[in-house]
């Protein structure tokens, strides 16, 4: 389904706030690499629970609804982005995408089945404007160790059988228990699938 879906990113961004379609390509997940989720989840039904962590405005969430059968969640910590991405679901009515408010510190994400992690907590370490989407949070090198570390325990943890999906990485190492079993090139970086094989 994914190859044939008509929708383009400019479509979807006309959707945001005027300061968010600018900064989409740096900040959000381009719909190509929906496709690419569409198929390697086409197999999938809604028992399976999609993860979005740092969901920003719902664009990956709700292309991804429309694309596949799963049942979706993004977590996201910013209270305007979370409004945005709660909004256009509820305007269209949409049924199986939840958008939480909160850290994904808080979050266990042992109810869920596949993860997906978009560099989200480079900008603690950018040193340059465009890596911050605004400055509403606390940035500090601080977090950017806190977080990776504890996403590299919560990955260490993962039950058997969980799927985890990196693009552009999310600032460290990916544990030994998973296993890369796809992998390329989308716009200028690695957008990866990974199995946890123990
Ligand atoms: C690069 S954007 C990716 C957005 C979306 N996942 C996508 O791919 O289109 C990263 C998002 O993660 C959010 N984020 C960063 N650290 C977070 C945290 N600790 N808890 C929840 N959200 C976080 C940011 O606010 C931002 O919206």
């Amino acid at each position: 389904m994914g190859s044939d879906f008509p929708v383009e990113d400019s479509l979807f961004d006309s959707l945001l706030p005027e300061y968010y379609q600018k900064v989409s390509s740096i900040h959000w997940t381009p719909i190509q690499a929906n496709r690419q989720l569409a198929e390697f989840f086409s197999n999938c039904d809604e028992n399976s629970k999609f993860l979005d962590i740092g969901s920003g405005c719902g664009k990956l969430c709700i292309i991804l609804l429309l694309l596949t059968k799963m049942n979706i969640y993004g977590i996201e910590q910013r209270r305007e982005f979370f409004k945005i991405a709660e909004k256009i679901e509820t305007i269209n009515d949409l049924q199986n995408v939840h958008f939480i408010r909160g850290n994904r510190l808080d979050l266990d994400w042992s109810g869920y089945d596949i993860y997906y992690l978009h560099n989200l907590f480079r900008a603690h370490i950018a040193s340059f404007g465009d890596m911050r989407i605004d400055g509403r949070i606390d940035f500090d090198q601080k977090y950017y160790v806190q977080y990776t570390a504890q996403v590299y325990r919560q990955l260490c943890w993962a039950k058997p059988d969980k799927k985890l999906i990196t693009f552009h990485g999310y600032g460290g190492s990916i544990p030994g228990n998973w296993r890369l079993t796809q992998s390329r090139i989308i716009g200028y970086s690695n957008f990866s699938m990974w199995e946890n094989s123990e």
